[in-house]
């Protein structure tokens, strides 16, 4: 047999320093794992029901990524210092500027500058992708007791 197959002494410290490496880094070892499983954005979907609740499906570089179903209109605001990615999964958004309306259809997505006064809104229910800075307070500058939802929710 080749001699070496065999780890002689310093060989075996060196396994035993990279142990104590890993032990120390596993947390963050296990959140990069966890950031390569892929998830499917229709099943996500499928666990909850509520309106205007975003869900955060992936954070990355101080960004989320969150899901969203929308029905109804939701209340005029700004957000003073984060833009606002919308895509459209399913159904029809609108939103509406003061001066404008956007209409989306499936597949389609728009950009809410920062310091732009807007409201999102959907005759029928729909499903939307939101990509912004973690800790975006959905309803921006203004504090409403049934809109304002909780940040980094998870699903
Ligand atoms: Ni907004």
């Amino acid at each position: 047999m080749d001699k070496n197959c065999h780890l002689n002494y310093p060989d075996w410290r060196l396994f035993a320093l990279l142990g104590l490496l890993g032990s120390s880094f596993e947390p963050l070892i296990k959140e990069r794992t966890f950031m390569t499983e892929k998830f499917n954005i229709a099943e996500k979907f499928a666990l909850f029901t509520e309106h205007w609740r975003p869900k955060v499906v992936a954070s990355l570089n101080g960004q989320e990524l969150k899901i969203v179903k929308v029905l109804g209109e939701f209340p005029w605001h700004t957000h003073e210092s984060e833009d606002e990615l919308f895509i459209v999964w399913r159904g029809r958004f609108r939103v509406e500027f003061r001066d404008r309306l956007v209409e989306l259809s499936e597949g389609e997505a728009i950009v809410v500058p920062h310091g732009m006064e807007h409201r999102t809104a959907a005759d029928t229910e729909c499903e939307i992708l939101c990509f912004e800075p973690a800790e975006t307070r959905n309803t921006g500058n203004i504090e409403d007791d049934h809109y304002t939802a909780p940040n980094a929710v998870r699903i």
